[in-house]
């Protein structure tokens, strides 16, 4: 079936166009070439800019800046438009099994049927991990957060699966990425499973990636765990929306780590710090804490209030996006995924969700919100989902680390193996003491 594709401007390589710096203290002036991309703005290439002038840019949080060539994710945040691969997010999220989306990202095509099937058979092969890592779990306390389980024990793989970890290899690479893809689930299970003080579940392959991992989650050695339909769809779904987002603060946290050749894992777990924080990964579990807080829609004006006072630092978790100045695609599909849950289990009536529906309506009449073009972010309705399903908040994370993984390792693949790869080193604009001679400690 054909469907209508959103129209995108093409921006191809334009043969020679420059943009001119000019210096008017002393009126010289260099040209920088301009480079053209697939689709979206195009860019500047400063690489020359200091050898040439002394000068460097100035661009902290990357307001303005791409820091590298990718083929994988395109986001048109003006029109809440992302792509993976050139497949936009609405279709994938509806059709595809999370390893077909596993394999575009990671191959750059969709997988044809016995593909897909040597691939599930290729990750199936690694699912299990070393009978020895779950006693890497037993050092940690139960009540820790499952992030920091998460990014001890994924830092940990590097020490049980070095046997291929030369990262010039090309076999090499890709084995780390199908064990990464494989024993996340396996460990982001155990995470939860060691926090209820519940035994590790073996992965059981066939099953399907969401429905062995809900299995893991949420089933016990005394009986069958029979898998919802409805909620692995709902998983698969999650996963998919969550599979890789450009360069965010997580992805880029991971290519510098790589950059320095480390080893994947290490980059992986790189990533997951990097995601934990509430204004990136860790906001699912921060917008269910501020709903709660929140607690009745009689009192949603006074945290619009709070968020707009700039003396507050309270601001309003789950809406804003760094690139989307629009409705972000993935928070319109989740706020759908929820209403399927919530019928599933018999929870219409959930009082988090109709408030959580309810502040998005006031934010979005208010001029507040409106003129800085503040939506609803990927976050804002995902932890209502995973809490109805049964994950407790700390959880919400370590599943978005779950999904973000492919993603993490596509990009840390696809930065090694650029021609151009350098470790990612950038500069500063030094603003501390000016030079001074060291004083002996008598004479201070
Ligand atoms: N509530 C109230 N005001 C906000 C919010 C918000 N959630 N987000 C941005 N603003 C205001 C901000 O105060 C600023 O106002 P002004 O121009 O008057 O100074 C303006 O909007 C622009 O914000 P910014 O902080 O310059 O934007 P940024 O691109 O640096 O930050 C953000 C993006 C996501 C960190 C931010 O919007 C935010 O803190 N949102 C809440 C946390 C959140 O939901 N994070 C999840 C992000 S999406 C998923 C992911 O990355 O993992």
């Amino acid at each position: 079936m054909k469907r209508a594709l959103p129209d995108l401007t093409i921006a191809p390589p334009v043969e020679g166009e420059k943009v001119t710096i000019v210096f008017h203290a002393d009126g010289r002036q260099y040209d920088l070439p301009v480079l053209g991309g697939t689709h979206g703005p195009k860019v500047i290439d400063v690489r020359p800019l200091y050898a040439e002038t002394g000068y460097f840019t100035y661009d902290p949080g990357f307001m303005s800046t791409a820091s590298c060539d990718s083929a994988i994710t395109f986001i048109d945040g003006e029109r809440g438009i992302l792509l993976h691969r050139g497949y936009p997010i609405e279709e994938l999220a509806a059709h595809a099994d999370f390893l077909e989306v596993c394999y575009l990202l990671l191959y750059g095509k969709l997988p044809t049927q016995s593909e897909l099937k040597q691939f599930d058979d290729l990750i199936g092969h690694h699912t299990m991990v070393h009978e020895q890592f779950k006693r890497l779990f037993e050092g940690f306390r139960r009540d820790a957060h499952p992030m920091a389980v998460m990014v001890g024990t994924v830092g940990a793989l590097s020490a049980f699966y070095h046997d291929k970890i030369d990262i010039t290899d090309p076999e090499a690479r890709m084995v780390a990425t199908h064990r990464l893809i494989a024993k996340m689930p396996t460990i982001c299970a155990m995470a939860f499973k060691y926090s209820l003080g519940q035994p590790f579940l073996y992965p059981r392959n066939g099953l399907g990636y969401a429905s062995n991992f809900l299995r893991m989650a949420f089933g016990i050695p005394a009986q069958e765990y029979v898998v919802s339909p409805v909620l692995a769809r709902a998983i698969n779904r999650f996963l998919v929306l969550h599979a890789d987002h450009e360069q965010n603060a997580s992805t880029a946290t991971v290519r510098i780590a790589g950059s320095s050749h480390a080893n994947p894992y290490a980059c992986v777990a790189a990533g997951i710090t990097a995601l934990w924080g509430p204004d990136h990964g860790g906001a699912n579990e921060a917008v269910v804490n501020m709903l709660e807080e929140i607690g009745s829609k009689d009192r949603i004006p006074i945290y619009i209030k709070r968020a707009k006072d700039k003396s507050d630092p309270f601001r309003l978790t789950g809406f804003g996006h760094r690139v989307y100045k629009n409705y972000d695609p993935r928070a319109a599909i989740l706020r759908e995924s929820c209403h399927e849950v919530l019928a599933e289990l018999g929870k219409n009536e959930e009082p988090l969700f109709a408030l959580a529906l309810e502040l998005e309506r006031i934010a979005l009449d208010d001029d507040y919100f409106v003129q800085r073009k503040l939506f609803p972010n990927v976050d804002f309705y995902s932890g209502i989902m995973l809490r109805a399903i049964g994950f407790p908040k700390a959880m919400f994370p370590s599943l978005f680390a779950l999904g973000r993984t492919i993603g993490w390792i596509a990009q840390w693949k696809e930065m090694i193996e650029a021609p151009d790869q350098h470790i990612a080193r950038p500069r500063q604009r030094y603003t501390g003491h000016p030079i001074r001679p060291y004083l002996p400690l008598a004479e201070r």
